[in-house]
């Protein structure tokens, strides 16, 4: 082989190790390299396409990162026209949806049969691969125009540049929505706020305005997502006939489908899909509007035909809307943990996707401002997923006169000190610190919830009462109760006042990373809490670290660092420190993590099941965290081994089928050793 061709087959390699990776991760969501090694792959094809610029091409996966700006878009022409769908609200219109089928069919007794899955709220876009490769991807448009937004869907992850396999058409089209996950919406949204660009007012219109960008660069950034739901044009291939298997054909193509697709027969059993997709819809990752029900067999789609722009074997049934619009009556102030105020509206309740909501978030002064929302405006107001309801925006057409913005109270509404900004900052902050009722139960409740302390039993109405009796007023003092106060508040009998004390003493085991989240100090969430431990080893060296060192931790900018710092300086916070500590808070050791790499456990992965004895899930994970290990949720034939304790369940189970090791709790002492 020459030098040449032998740099054009490592391209290649590199090409095909990074589709398959990109698809694993992607669309698969079960990676088999560390973040790192994909990097390194990578920045290894960037190296070689840089240096060989006869190599360069546009299905390479190094050209995900975006294009020059354009200055239009193209329209392209639908070969087949993208449809829309109708729509059900109701069963009684799903029973008569079947019913005009089996009437056009003349099927009255045999039964239908019907693809189901969950309607994503994004936009539609049409893909064209010829030879496998990703040549034209378009928005709905009209239907029968759309525009050209080839650069920008090249930079989706989720979208194949190149096919797997051989097996595909040499000419075909795939359909399907483009839409943002909740929790990168509302990563996205936040990362708007802190560089003041516009903040978005749900995921479909973060995804519509990300799609059609004329800076596909922009577009890169974005979290966007794709997902397939159906076919265009398709040449020279013989297809199956059911809708359901020419989804699963798709999928082996590379291309993502969606997870709860269903094949059902009969109206009925649509029907309770529906209701099982409904109940389950706040636990979504992202969101849906409804269900989309498709005759699977697709002889029998041709026979039913289309009318005007919908076609008549298909039909949504929609979810109760959670964008609904009900009277701002009036804006309250709440105070957080941090003594930080935010806006709360009280609003005319109204139902939000089914829901009863009569309080929503504002979120800051300036957004309010930005949206000018106006005390007894008709607003608009969003929930959607676990994420608390918050005012969209003020519908402005229907603005009575002489309406007014909220102010700010110059005093906290709960302890009467004086509220006050800091330069540069969103939040308004009442000065009152531990002398706030409300900064105390908020850094109570937070102490004591399950990621931090896990203290069970200890809920919020139990914090309020100890609060406002005067029984404590920080979490220094949670540790002296004693059972007979304990026994005094409401609600609260002595059995109960016992187990309360047993969970008290229980959660005095724990790790050195929850007890520095349950701290909670300012923006210390959980894996920077988690940095830290591992960084640090010991609470004494986080407190007396300067900020240079504390910005030497992973996730730890300057803001936190100086966050950290801060909370270390004030003697009462070094006081409930020592004294947690004295009242028997402890976790097992950390080995000081000095280079990821060196650690006798790096590259490892575990996973661990059942009850190990003296020793939470948690603190082992710990251990092996400390020992440059990862740990993991679920097993696959990555994982290194399972420990498992008493009772260990299904994970065992699927250990032993892919032939993983399993460790009983002496072994794992052992790897410890
Ligand atoms: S099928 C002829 N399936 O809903 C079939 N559409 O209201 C046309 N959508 O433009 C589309 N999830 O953007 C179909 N699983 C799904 C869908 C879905 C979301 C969107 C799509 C379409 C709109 C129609």
């Amino acid at each position: 082989m020459t030098a040449a061709e032998q740099i054009r087959t490592e391209v290649n390699q590199l090409r095909d190790d990074i589709n398959t990776h990109n698809h694993r991760y992607y669309v698969l969501d079960d990676p088999q390299i560390t973040d790192q090694a994909y990097d390194r792959l990578l920045r290894r094809l960037q190296q070689l396409e840089a240096d060989h610029s006869e190599l360069q091409s546009v299905d390479s996966p190094t050209q995900r990162v975006g294009a020059a700006p354009a200055t239009h878009f193209d329209t392209v022409e639908h070969e087949m026209p993208m449809l829309s769908l109708d729509n059900a609200f109701e069963d009684d219109e799903m029973l008569a949806f079947e019913k005009r089928l089996k009437d056009r069919l003349d099927n009255q007794d045999v039964g239908l049969s019907y693809t189901a899955e969950p309607k994503l709220d994004g936009l539609a876009v049409s893909l064209l691969y010829e030879q496998g490769i990703l040549t034209r991807a378009a928005t709905r448009g009209d239907g029968n125009r759309g525009e050209n937004i080839t650069a920008n869907a090249r930079t989706l992850s989720s979208i194949p540049l190149r096919l797997q396999g051989a097996n595909f058409p040499p000419r075909f089209e795939v359909r399907g929505e483009v839409y943002i996950m909740h929790a990168d919406f509302e990563a996205l949204n936040e990362q708007q706020r802190k560089s003041d660009a516009k903040v978005f007012a749900n995921p479909r219109n973060a995804a519509a305005g990300s799609l059609r960008l004329l800076d596909s660069r922009i577009t890169a950034s974005r979290p966007l997502t794709f997902c397939c739901y159906g076919l265009g044009i398709v040449e020279d291939y013989k297809l199956p006939i059911s809708h359901f298997e020419r989804m699963q054909l798709i999928q082996s193509f590379g291309f993502p489908i969606s997870p709860y697709i269903e094949c059902l027969s009969g109206i009925e059993a649509c029907i309770g899909y529906y209701q099982s997709i409904l109940a389950n819809r706040d636990n979504l990752a992202f969101e849906i509007d409804g269900v989309v029900f498709k005759l699977d067999d697709v002889e029998q789609q041709t026979m039913a035909g289309f009318v005007s722009r919908a076609p008549r074997w298909a039909i949504a049934y929609k979810f109760p809307a959670q964008e609904v619009m009900t009277k701002l009556l009036d804006v309250d102030f709440q105070v957080g943990r941090t003594g930080a105020l935010t806006p709360v509206a009280r609003l005319e309740p109204v139902s939000v996707g089914g829901v009863m909501v009569s309080n929503a978030t504002l979120h800051n002064m300036d957004e309010i401002q930005r949206k000018d929302i106006r005390i007894g405006d008709v607003v608009i107001v969003r929930r959607a997923g676990d994420v608390i309801p918050e005012v969209v925006s003020a519908v402005v057409d229907q603005r009575k006169e002489n309406l007014v913005l909220p102010q700010m109270p110059e005093h906290c509404p709960i302890c009467g000190s004086e509220v006050s900004r800091l330069e540069g900052q969103a939040a308004y902050r009442c000065s009152g610190g531990l002398i706030c009722a409300a900064q105390c139960k908020e850094a109570i409740k937070h102490f004591a919830s399950r990621k931090a302390m896990d203290i069970d039993g200890l809920g919020d109405k139990l914090v309020e009462q100890m609060v406002d009796q005067g029984m404590i007023d920080s979490i220094g003092d949670l540790y002296h109760l004693e059972i007979l106060q304990l026994a005094g508040l409401e609600r609260m009998a002595e059995k109960s006042a016992s187990n309360l004390k047993s969970a008290l003493d229980k959660s005095k085991s724990t790790t050195l990373a929850r007890f520095i989240y349950a701290l909670g100090i300012r923006e210390v969430g959980e894996t920077t809490a988690e940095s830290l431990a591992n960084h640090f080893a010991a609470i004494e060296a986080i407190q007396e670290a300067d900020i240079e060192s504390l910005q030497t931790v992973d996730d730890v900018g300057p803001v936190v660092a100086e966050n950290v710092r801060l909370f270390f300086q004030q003697e009462k916070n070094i006081d409930i420190v020592t004294r947690l500590i004295e009242q028997g808070i402890h976790w097992p050791d950390i080995e000081k993590a000095e280079s990821i790499q060196d650690q006798p456990l790096s590259g490892k992965t575990y996973v661990i099941t059942g009850t190990l004895e003296g020793l939470s899930r948690d603190q082992a994970a710990a251990m092996l965290k400390a020992k440059g290990a990862k740990v993991s949720s679920s097993v696959s034939a990555k994982t290194t081994a399972v420990i498992a304790g008493e009772k260990p369940g299904s994970k065992v189970t699927k250990a032993e089928s892919l032939g993983v090791t399993v460790l009983d709790q002496q072994a794992f002492q052992l790897l410890l050793e």
